[in-house]
Formats: structure tokens, sequence, C-alpha cells
């Protein structure tokens, strides 16, 4: 049987490591040409040599989505490059955390730049590619897959400004839902629980400190990949509208 995204073009951001590269992976799997967006080069680049090596389709490109040229132009270069756009994972992100009293400014700046405006501008110029793509695809339905988390759920002592960035991606995601149901554009939101990442790795000593024992058990990043395969690869008349996804013994 042909595989369900055989003839479909996904591009997923942060590509690079953890959820993107299992997603990008996954998605590879099902058929998809793959569009692989992060800054680390090399890191696409072996990711990619993974996917060709498997038979399937994969472009790598270098950029920083948090400057909306860049953004921009890797939704364009996918497009012009693979064909089309049939799913764009919104997934790349930075958790920088601690109090909010006397929290450096530039971590506030850098979590709003990526985790809301780099999901915007992808958002924004891949939108006319989803849309035509729900009207003239092989599939007649496209999709775009928020990655929010728990922490868009409920904020948290210690999580403000993160948590505002993920409830963010929330608000967005339904509206726009909301306003493409019926152009079959299905716009699904993710909320994963702890899962062993890069992620935390780039907070400050004392904030690693005092999150290290909040983490408990973790989900692999392909545990999420699993569950935004399932989203994108429903039949035409079946959106999943939002996954809230924990290690089970997770409590909140
Ligand atoms: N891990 C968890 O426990 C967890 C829980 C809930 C939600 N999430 C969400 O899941 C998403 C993926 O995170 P992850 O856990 O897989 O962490 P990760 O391994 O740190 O991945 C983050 C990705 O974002 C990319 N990125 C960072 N800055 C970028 C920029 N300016 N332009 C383009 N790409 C950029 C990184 O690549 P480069 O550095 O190469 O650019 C990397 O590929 C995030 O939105 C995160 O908030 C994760």
């Amino acid at each position: 049987m042909e595989p369900v995204l055989q003839g479909t073009v996904a591009l997923v951001t942060g590509a690079s490591s953890g959820i993107g590269a299992a997603t990008a992976a996954a998605l590879a799997d099902q058929g998809a040409a793959v569009a692989l967006a992060a800054r680390r080069r090399d890191r696409l680049e072996a990711l990619a040599a993974t996917i060709t090596g498997k038979g399937g389709t994969a472009l790598v490109l270098e950029c920083d989505i948090t400057d909306q040229r860049q953004a921009a132009s890797a939704v364009d270069r996918t497009a012009a490059e693979l064909g089309r756009l049939d799913t764009l994972i919104n997934n790349a992100g930075v958790m920088l955390l601690g109090p909010i009293v006397g929290a450096p400014l530039a971590e506030w700046q850098q979590m709003v730049e990526l985790n809301v405006l780099g999901l915007l501008y992808c958002a924004h110029a891949a939108l006319p590619h989803l849309l035509r793509a729900a009207e003239t695809g092989p599939r007649q339905v496209a999709d775009m897959v928020n990655i929010s988390s728990v922490a868009g759920r409920a904020a948290r002592n210690g999580n403000g400004v993160y948590s505002l960035t993920k409830f963010g991606a929330g608000a967005f995601s339904e509206s726009l839902r909301q306003e493409v149901a019926k152009r079959y554009l299905r716009v699904s939101l993710v909320e994963p629980g702890a899962t062993a990442t890069e992620l935390a790795s780039h907070n400050r000593p004392e904030v690693l400190e005092s999150i290290r024992n909040q983490f408990g058990q973790t989900m692999a990043a392909e545990d999420i990949a699993g569950a935004i395969t399932y989203i994108v690869t429903r039949p035409r008349h079946v959106a999943v509208n939002e996954v809230l996804i924990r290690p089970t013994e997770q409590e909140r």
C-alpha cells in the first residue's frame, strides 16, 4: 500500500534536534518529502542523509526564523524546490525558565522572537501554500501543527514568559482553526509534557539546578513525533484539534 503522505511536502521548523528531527524522520517514513529548517546546518545535513539513504526526499534549509525574511524564504524555497507545501510543523522553540523578578530581558526577547514571532512568520508565509494544497492537492486537505506545551495550558511559578508564548500559540491556533476549517486546512495544537531533548540545556546554570528535580519521567522525541504523525495522517474529514501528551507519571 502507498504511504499515506506520498506526494505531499512537509516543512518542519527546528528539525536539527529533538521533537523536530524525530518528526521530520517520521513524516518522511510516511512518504512526505521534508524540508528541514534550523540554524545548525551540520545537524540538518546528517538528518537529510539518513532520510535520503532510506529513499526519501529532504531539503536542508539553514535559517534563523526569528528573522522574518529568512522564515519567509524557508517557506518559499520549500514550495519552489519541492513543488508544494501540504504540511507545516511549527516546532522550533526555546524554553528559558526562572523567576520573573530579575530575569534577563534578553531571555524574554529570545522566547517571544522565536516561540511567537518565528511561528507567526512561518504561518503567514505558509498559509497561501497550505490553502492551495488543501484545494488542489492529492489529499484535498492540508495541516498546520503548532507545538505548544503543558505550559500553554497552565502557568506556574517559574515559567511565566515561556507560558506566555505557549498560551499565545494556543490562542492563535484556535482562532485560525475556526477561520480555515471549511477550507480543509486543519490547524492542530500539540502540548507535550517533559520530553528528553536539548530544550532545558539552554537555561542558566542556576535555573538548571533549580529545575533538575522538576523533571522526573520523560517521553522520547519519537513519542511526540508519533502524535504529530497521527494528526497529519487522519482522513480528510477528521481533524485532531488538540493533543495534550504527558509522561504517564507527570501529574501536572
Ligand atoms: N522537550 C520538552 O519537554 C518540551 C515540552 C513541551 C513543549 N516542547 C516544545 O517542543 C518544541 C521543540 O523543542 P525540543 O524539546 O525538541 O527542543 P530542542 O531539541 O532544543 O529543539 C529546538 C529546535 O529549535 C531550533 N531553533 C532554535 N532557535 C531557532 C531559530 N532562531 N531559528 C530556527 N530554528 C531554531 C533548534 O535548532 P538550531 O539550534 O539548530 O537552530 C532546534 O532544532 C519547542 O517548541 C518546545 O517549546 C518541548
